[in-house]
């Protein structure tokens, strides 16, 4: 049955005799069953909203087995579980060294249900300031209307990330790098100060993705990933992962049966033949991001570059002792007004002006005008969101060509 063999496959795959797979056998054969129906080398898509028994009395088996929600093939009705979906969250469970992952319609879904099951009226969070927007929204609007206290902390203030946790803090929820000035976490720092007061980790780590930074091998107890960005990474899909341990993904995967927040069999697909390359494109837009950062550094047009890679960035120390490569962001700002900045943005030739980032096609946006758009100018200013700061997703273009299109891009200005 495809249940049991697609369980069956993972295993053999981790606890083989031969050496320890690298993160590109991983991404391409990890949580996938080595047979599959038909003998097709690909997972099948498994297009269906139901599953129909062949009669009664195997029904009334299947109900008198299953164990709900610790069981995560739920093989009964779509809402509760799709064996294309379940080979994706396999997968990816695998790439971040977690037991357990629930896939999920997007990466606010991941972030979302994740705070809303795990707090209860009355818990505290604590949360790192430069986050995603939406992040931040829903922790200061929704979570306080429901009765959870919030604190926002600067991330790398460690003294005040533990001066702020007090008797009912629950979990610390935080992003690494962060968006848009790709500040780096000492997660061992994070995870001592959390345990020493009984409080969990959660960590956003979308922008390092599993190939450049592995969160919970540090002791961090959930991963959260937008599977929409390096993930899935083609710029065609939305969904969200969250990784940990059987604990704390149970609960989450009973909340996504009743929220129906659920990925599509052909995005669960997709998703997987996307996982598949993960490595190749994360080690080119790690090289190009870095060629690129340098280039911009040197650059008599640009104020300032944010890049974890550069010695100039205050977390680089950091960044080198967790992360593989830097990642494919980099935020930089325009010597210049305004007006010349977007005059550079509408210059470039191969990045389009579109948020997200991590696909194969490069993304640039100036965020003044796009995620802080609606942001008192002071408030975006007391963030450091200046109209100069643009920040630019790395796709797997050359690099020589997109350092040939900024810097024509530039002589605009
Ligand atoms: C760090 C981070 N987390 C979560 C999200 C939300 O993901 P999605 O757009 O898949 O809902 C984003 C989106 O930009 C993000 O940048």
């Amino acid at each position: 049955m495809f249940q049991g063999t697609d369980v069956q496959a993972k295993r053999e795959f981790q606890v083989g005799e031969c050496r320890r797979p690298g993160p590109s056998t991983q991404a391409v054969h990890a949580g996938e069953p080595r047979q599959n129906p038909y003998g097709s080398v690909t997972t099948p898509i498994v297009q269906t909203s139901t599953y129909a028994f062949p009669n009664t009395d195997a029904l009334e088996s299947f109900m008198a087995e299953r164990m709900f929600w610790d069981k995560p093939l739920h093989q009964e009705y779509g809402r509760y579980g799709n064996p294309t979906v379940r080979a994706a969250e396999e997968k990816l469970a695998a790439l971040d060294e977690g037991n357990d992952a629930v896939l999920l319609s997007s990466g606010m879904a991941a972030v979302t249900l994740t705070l809303l099951i795990l707090l209860r009226p009355g818990d505290h969070l604590v949360i790192t300031a430069d986050a995603y927007r939406r992040t931040r929204t829903f922790c200061n609007t929704f979570l306080k209307r429901w009765g959870v206290d919030v604190s926002v902390v600067p991330p790398g203030d460690y003294a005040a990330i533990e001066a702020a946790i007090g008797p009912t803090t629950r979990y610390i929820f935080s992003e690494t790098p962060t968006n848009p000035f790709l500040y780096v976490l000492d997660l061992e720092r994070l995870v001592d100060i959390a345990r020493r007061h009984n409080v969990r980790t959660i960590i956003d780590s979308t922008f390092a993705t599993p190939y450049n930074l592995k969160p919970l091998a540090y002791g961090v107890d959930l991963v959260i990933h937008s599977v929409t960005k390096y993930l899935a990474g083609h710029n065609d899909l939305l969904a969200g992962v969250v990784v940990g341990r059987g604990d704390l993904t149970v609960p989450l995967r009973e909340a996504q049966a009743m929220f129906g927040a659920v990925v599509d069999p052909s995005a669960a697909y997709l998703i997987l033949r996307g996982l598949k390359t993960l490595a190749l494109r994360v080690e080119r837009q790690n090289a190009s991001a870095l060629a690129i950062a340098r280039f911009l550094e040197e650059h008599p047009k640009v104020r300032r570059v944010w890049y974890p890679g550069l010695s100039s960035h205050p977390h680089h120390d950091i960044a080198r002792r967790y992360m593989r490569g830097f990642g494919g962001v980099v935020s930089f700002e325009i010597k210049g007004t305004d007006e010349e900045t977007r005059r550079f943005v509408d210059a470039l030739r191969i990045p389009r002006i579109a948020p997200s980032l991590g696909g194969v096609e490069s993304l640039v946006e100036q965020p003044a005008i796009m995620s802080y758009y609606e942001m008192d100018p002071e408030d975006r200013l007391a963030l450091g969101i200046t109209d100069q700061l643009v920040r630019l997703s790395v796709g797997i273009e050359d690099t020589e060509d997109l350092i040939a299109d900024l810097e024509q891009a530039l002589e605009r200005i």
